[in-house]
């Protein structure tokens, strides 16, 4: 039986208005998504710079309570979990490409008292995934290759999606399928018949004029 939580929509901060940060994070929000998607880029483990710590932690110090799904596209990660659980990071999502012991590393986010993700760029195979199953609170599949908003979606993700439903289902644990890159209202249906439940969308929410009508146009296309 298909484990798949409720539908989340996490627009991605990446593709807001980086002179009114923290009102677009509110107005996502207020228009009806769930959590907020928070895309760190260190041009090094791809080749875009974004925001670190400090920017999550002036949105809780600003009083927004929404879960803040962090996405670590950096390397090394270590430190950068130490700083995000400490800024109020809900999710922690590490990629399994990045340096070091991953298991440890997701260890340490639950340790810190965070959710703990494991990420899967378009290339790498899910192998690993098993590994990582008693040891993560989600599983990320890349529908682009990271580092920028706005790309297609890759329909190799797809099948990818299906094997990770498959390797969660058979475990007995409440984790999460998010996938990220590319998700419009006319492709969201397919990711949430593969299995995900989880959406990340940023220019497709934050290029629209109403941010309701479009967060509730792709909620309902994933029922
Ligand atoms: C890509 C990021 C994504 C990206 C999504 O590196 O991880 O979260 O911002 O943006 P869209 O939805 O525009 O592809
Ligand atoms: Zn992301």
């Amino acid at each position: 039986m298909s484990n798949k939580q409720s539908t989340v929509i996490a627009p991605s901060l990446l593709s807001a208005n980086f002179a009114h940060f923290g009102d677009d994070a509110k107005a996502v929000i207020a228009a009806g998504a769930q959590w907020l998607h928070f895309d760190v880029m260190d041009n090094h483990f791809v080749p875009n710079l974004s925001f670190g710590a400090m920017f999550c932690k002036a949105l809780r110090n600003d009083g927004i309570q929404a879960p803040i799904d962090v996405h670590l596209m950096v390397d090394p990660v270590d430190r950068m979990i130490e700083d995000f659980a400490k800024a109020g990071a809900t999710y922690i999502t590490i990629h399994e490409e990045s340096q070091g012991d991953t298991k440890q590393q997701l260890k340490r986010i639950r340790e810190l008292g965070c959710k703990a993700g494991i990420a899967f760029n378009p290339d790498t195979p899910l192998g690993a995934l098993p590994n990582y199953i008693n040891d993560v609170d989600m599983v990320l599949i890349m529908s682009v290759h990271p580092g920028f908003g706005g790309q297609s979606f890759i329909p190799g993700a797809l099948q990818k999606l299906r094997q990770a439903r498959q390797i969660i289902d058979a475990s007995d644990h409440s984790i999460r399928l998010e996938v990220d890159g590319g998700i419009k209202t006319d492709n969201i249906q397919a990711a949430a018949q593969a299995g995900a439940d989880t959406f990340v969308a940023g220019s497709a929410v934050f290029n629209t004029e109403n941010y309701t009508t479009t967060i509730a146009a792709l909620l309902q296309q994933t029922q």
